[in-house]
């Protein structure tokens, strides 16, 4: 299959700041082929400008980057970075299901109204190539395997499958990606999408599951295990997950979705004991707290789309997982700026009164 975007592409960003985007974005420059990338970040409490320090202290990289702070659904911010991209990769969300559960709005906010301009913005220069002023421009949406909702064992969501989407956050990922699925229906546009199952690795977040347990039991606070912690999810390396979104806009074919799969299914109770083990300590910091509302019991997706192309991972979660316990471990500032902002309301919010009614858990169970 043809490469679509080459050496020396003039890519957008969005969400560029954040954990996948930063790492994607990384990726993109190191190849050292002439690409050149303009991250668009809002700088959200998701994100950190620290995390493209590898990239702007690189004299040859930060020479075919740029950063731009703003929003995906400021049009008139947008609209000329998307005149001057040959691809737009659409990573900005928001991007926490507990957050969406307590405060919709901003999800649907980015999620839907952000990606309409974005599009928007798209169909725009397609109209202007269409005319043979311009070439055309590529436009990839990251989604997630949540837009299928709850999987019973032992099936394995494949492309085709409804989106059946059951938390805010993941109603706004499946809105956002039929939105894309309709330009590209009725405007033409040369669209594609990807679905990428639970990632992990350095700079994440600390309000998602891998990192808040880490980051807590290096601390010596309780790790707050919601129900009976036998939820199950796919496990995927970031630096997987970021080549396999490049691994798309570059042999993806326009109009289709695209699994990522980690292709390593475990339940939550088997990812706390191998943080216990890592970090040194035992169950008896694990609390067993009230369950997340909605809670999907099990994400699995079948990865065979993606493997016919020629793309799998490639981190074992035998190296991933010690690595990135690793990498908290020595990066304690970064942790600190992460849990600071609205982090001690946002904590208390989500925690205080679960923590209150926590319980043991019998780590032998
Ligand atoms: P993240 O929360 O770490 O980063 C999101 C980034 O988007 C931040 O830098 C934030 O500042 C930026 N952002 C948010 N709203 C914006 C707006 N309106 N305009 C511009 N920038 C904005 O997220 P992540 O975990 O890296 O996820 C990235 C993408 O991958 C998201 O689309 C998410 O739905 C998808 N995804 C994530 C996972 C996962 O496990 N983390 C798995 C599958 C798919
Ligand atoms: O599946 C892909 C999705 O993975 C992405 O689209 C989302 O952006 C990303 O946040 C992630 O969603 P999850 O809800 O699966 O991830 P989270 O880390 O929040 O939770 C993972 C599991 O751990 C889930 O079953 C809930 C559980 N959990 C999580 C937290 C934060 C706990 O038991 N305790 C917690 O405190």
């Amino acid at each position: 299959m043809s490469e679509r975007v080459g050496p020396g592409a003039r890519l957008l960003v969005t969400g560029g700041a954040g954990f996948i985007g930063s790492e994607l974005v990384r990726q993109l420059l190191a190849r050292r082929d002439g690409t050149r990338v303009t991250v668009l970040d809002k700088l959200t409490y998701a994100g950190n400008r620290a995390n493209l320090a590898a990239v702007e202290e690189d004299p040859e990289q930060a020479d075919r980057f740029a950063f731009v702070r703003g929003d995906i659904a400021d049009a008139s911010l947008v609209e000329p970075l998307i005149a001057e991209a040959d691809a737009v990769l659409n990573v900005a969300a928001e991007t926490h299901v507990d957050r969406s559960i307590l405060d919709p709005e901003a999800f649907l906010r980015t999620g839907v109204i952000g990606v309409h301009v974005l599009l928007e913005a798209v169909r725009r220069e397609h109209e202007r190539a269409g005319r043979g002023d311009r070439l055309p421009v590529r436009f990839l949406q990251v989604s997630t395997d949540e837009v299928y909702g709850d999987i019973e064992a032992p099936r394995r969501s494949v492309e085709a499958d409804p989106l059946a989407p059951r938390s805010p956050y993941a109603a706004a990922k499946a809105a956002g990606e039929l939105l894309v699925r309709a330009y590209g229906t009725t405007y033409g546009l040369d669209a594609v999408i990807t679905r990428g199952s639970n990632t992990y690795g350095p700079h994440q977040h600390p309000e998602k599951l891998i990192p808040l347990f880490t980051t807590n039991a290096l601390e010596g606070e309780p790790l707050p295990m919601y129900g009976d912690g036998m939820q199950v999810r796919d496990w995927l390396h970031v630096g997987d997950h970021a080549s396999g979104i490049d691994f798309v806009l570059r042999h993806g074919e326009s109009g289709e979705a695209y699994n990522i799969a980690g292709d390593h299914l475990l339940p939550n109770r088997e990812v706390i004991g191998l943080l216990l083990a890592a970090t040194g300590r035992d169950w008896s910091i694990v609390r067993t707290v009230p369950d997340r509302p909605g809670h999907d019991r099990r994400y699995a997706m079948d990865g065979s789309k993606l493997a016919a192309l020629g793309w799998r991972p490639s981190v074992p979660f035998a190296d991933g997982l010690p690595a990135t316990v690793a990498w908290y471990r020595d990066h304690p500032d970064w942790i600190a700026s992460a849990k600071s902002g609205d982090w001690d309301a946002y904590y208390a919010r989500q925690y205080g009164d679960r923590l209150a009614a926590g319980r043991a858990v019998d780590g032998t169970a």
